[in-house]
């Protein structure tokens, strides 16, 4: 198969260690921008340098322009501010609408048969923006959240459970805030069910936790958000999308009709190949999480709505 593309845009904690992990994966070349001059072009030219050692040949190139971005498979957006202490991911809201709607704007001219990967918060209300501002088929804006909130979920039940990561699966859907809806009915120790392996009161804890997980990094680094993680997820996702894989994985997808909710982005299980979002899966949900998931529909819509009110 001929190497794919993949820009990443935004050079900072995430969108370098998302390029990082994509060449020395191998999974497509890399064009690297960010909007501050010589940053985009140093991080490349220093992950080149360590092709030799690593023994990889994908390539990757920086700019603070989008000259190298040109009929890109997949577009992965990690401009705009991250959170300091105190903040919410709503509190970006106004700030990375304006620098996501310019980045579409700038990409989806280059590569308009991209896929694009929103990763820049509030997650939803910035993948409804890309998705606006692109005027693609909604399949083919996908937001990054489920992948990273279930991940920080299964790490917490390996711990608690005292069992190996590898054996946990996990699902976190609904919005990537603080309405997120961990599924416990479908969060398994090699099938079993943690309903089965942990009381209540422990799988209350990792859901609040789980809910939260952001904000306690945030408040280690105190300069800014987590980056190990969501990178791995957005490259988790890029990879089904690059390798065709048909993956399930829950992901910021638009909803119509699906789990009763209506005309907006949210976290919901889904299939992503080549076309981005093959298909929303409809899953059976306690009657729980169900109204979780609305009440979570609910906030992002609210949201959607306030920043349409916003002159860019
Ligand atoms: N075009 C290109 N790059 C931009 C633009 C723009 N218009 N505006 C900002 N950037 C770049 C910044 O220069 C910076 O290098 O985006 C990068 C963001 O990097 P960090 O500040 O390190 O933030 P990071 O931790 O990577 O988070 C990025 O992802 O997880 C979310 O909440 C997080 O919205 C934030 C985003």
């Amino acid at each position: 198969m001929a190497k794919q593309k993949v820009t990443v845009v935004g050079a900072g904690h995430v969108g370098a260690t998302v390029a990082q992990r994509l060449v020395e994966n191998q999974l497509a070349d890399v064009a690297l921008v960010d909007i501050v001059e010589g940053l985009a072009q140093g991080k490349a030219l220093d992950m080149m340098q360590s092709a030799a050692t690593l023994g990889f040949d994908t390539t990757i190139v920086g700019s603070d322009n989008y000259e190298h971005t040109n009929n890109s498979d997949v577009i992965i957006v990690t401009a705009g501010i991250a959170r300091k202490p105190g903040m919410s991911r709503d509190d970006l809201l106004t700030t990375n609408q304006k620098i996501v709607t310019q980045v579409v704007k700038e990409t989806i001219q280059r590569s308009p048969n991209a896929i694009y990967i929103v990763v820049s918060n509030p997650l939803d209300v910035m993948t409804f923006v890309a998705w606006q501002t692109s005027g693609l088929p909604a399949n083919r804006v996908v937001g990054m959240a489920g992948v990273l909130d279930s991940s920080r979920y299964a790490a917490f039940i390996a711990e608690a459970i005292d069992c190996s990561i590898k054996d946990v699966r996990a699902m976190v859907l609904g919005g990537h805030g603080d309405s997120m809806v961990p599924v416990p009915e479908y969060s398994t120790v090699n099938g079993v069910p943690i309903t089965q392996l942990l009381s209540a009161d422990v799988i209350d804890q990792i859901n609040e936790r789980t809910k939260h997980g952001g904000a306690e990094i945030v408040s280690y680094l105190k300069t800014g958000s987590a980056y190990y993680a969501p990178a791995a997820s957005a490259v988790a996702m890029a990879e089904s999308i690059l390798l065709d894989a048909n993956r399930l994985l829950p992901a910021c997808a638009y909803v119509t009709g699906e789990y009763g909710i209506e005309n907006v982005y949210c976290g919901v299980p889904v299939v992503l190949n080549r076309h981005g979002v093959e298909r929303i899966v409809e899953i059976e949900l306690r009657d729980h999480s169900y109204k979780l998931l609305h009440q979570s529909a609910k906030t992002v819509k609210e949201l959607c709505e306030k920043i349409a009110a916003v002159p860019l």
